[in-house]
C-alpha cells in the first residue's frame, strides 16, 4: 500500500523521496522559479510539473550536492506557513529556510538588499498557537551562519548589501504593518505608531511568515532560518514596483540556494 499523502501538501514519504531539506516561499509561482535557480547553478532539469499543487502549496523536488531539496511555498502568513511547515516535519524534513521578500522600516536599507532574520517579532497568531509569546523565534545557529557566509559571498557580486537582525512578523500586510492605503484608510490604535516604535527597538523591516516558521521549527527541535530581499522601504518609497520585486526575490534565491549548498556540505563533513 502506498504511504499516506499529508493532507493539504499532497505529499508523501514516498514521493518526496528521502528529502530533509527544504527552501520555503510564499508564492507558489516562486516554487518554479527557485527550481530553475537550482537547475541553473547546479546542472540538472527543472521537472515539467511540480510533485504536487494543492491550493497555495506548490513543490518541486531538486537536487543540491546530491542530497534531495524541496522548494515547497507555504502561502502568505502564518496559518498556511504552519500547515506547510508541520506536514513536512510530519514527513522528515528537518531543515527549512524561507526565501522570501519584504518592506524595510530602516532608512539605510535599500531595495535589493536582503535581510537575514536572527529572530522575529512575534505579531502573528498562528505561533501562539505552538508555543506561548514569551517563547522566542529564533533562527536555528547553523541556519544563520550559512545564510550569512552565503550573503558574504552572493551579495557583492550582486552590489547590495545584507543586514542580519530582528523582524517584524504580521498577520496582515495592511493594518498590522500601519499601512493607510488600505480600504479603511484608519489603522486601529493598538498598531498606530508600530513602525517607529519597531524601529527605535532597531527591528530591521517587515514579513508574514518568519514568527511561524522559526517558532515551530524550535518547538519541534528543528532548524529554521529566513531570508528575505528588500522589495519597499517604509521610510522611503513606500510603492512596490515589478522591477523592486524581481530583483528583492532574485537577491534572497541567491543566498538561500547557496546556504542550503554550504548547510548539506556542512553535514556531510
Ligand atoms: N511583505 C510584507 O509583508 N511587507 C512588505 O512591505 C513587503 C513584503
Amino acid at each position: 500500500m502506498a504511504p499516506p499523502e499529508v493532507y493539504h501538501l499532497a505529499l508523501s514519504e514516498k514521493t518526496i523521496a528521502g528529502a530533509q531539506y527544504a527552501l520555503l516561499p510564499g508564492d507558489p509561482f516562486r516554487s518554479a522559479l527557485i527550481a530553475g535557480a537550482i537547475a541553473k547553478c547546479h546542472g540538472g532539469m527543472v521537472p515539467d510539473r511540480p510533485l504536487a499543487h494543492r491550493r497555495e502549496y506548490c513543490t518541486y523536488l531538486m537536487d543540491i550536492c546530491g542530497a534531495k531539496v524541496l522548494i515547497a511555498s507555504t502561502g502568505i502568513g502564518g496559518p498556511s506557513t504552519s500547515i506547510a511547515v508541520d506536514e513536512l516535519a510530519q514527513l522528515g524534513v528537518h531543515t527549512f529556510i524561507r526565501v522570501g521578500t519584504t518592506g524595510a522600516i530602516q532608512d539605510s536599507i535599500e531595495i535589493g538588499d536582503v535581510v537575514i532574520t536572527n529572530g522575529s517579532v512575534r505579531l502573528d497568531g498562528a505561533s501562539r498557537q505552538y508555543a506561548p509569546i514569551e517563547y522566542p523565534a529564533v533562527a536555528h545557529h547553523e541556519v544563520l551562519t550559512a545564510l550569512v557566509d552565503s550573503a558574504n559571498a552572493v551579495m557583492p557580486s550582486l552590489k547590495h548589501r545584507f543586514h542580519v537582525g530582528i523582524t517584524a512578523s504580521t498577520d496582515t500586510f495592511y493594518q498590522g504593518q500601519e499601512r493607510r492605503e488600505s480600504f479603511l484608510h484608519y489603522v486601529p490604535r493598538a498598531f498606530q505608531g508600530l513602525t517607529e516604535e519597531l524601529r527605535q527597538l532597531h527591528v530591521l523591516n517587515y514579513e508574514m511568515e518568519s514568527a511561524t516558521l522559526l517558532t515551530l521549527c524550535n518547538a519541534f527541535g528543528l532548524r529554521g532560518g529566513c531570508v528575505t530581499g528588500v522589495i519597499g522601504n517604509r521610510t522611503t518609497a513606500e510603492r512596490i514596483t515589478e522591477h523592486a520585486l524581481r530583483r528583492g526575490e532574485e537577491h534572497a534565491i541567491q543566498v538561500a540556494i547557496k546556504a542550503m549548498e554550504l548547510l548539506i556540505q556542512n553535514r556531510r563533513a
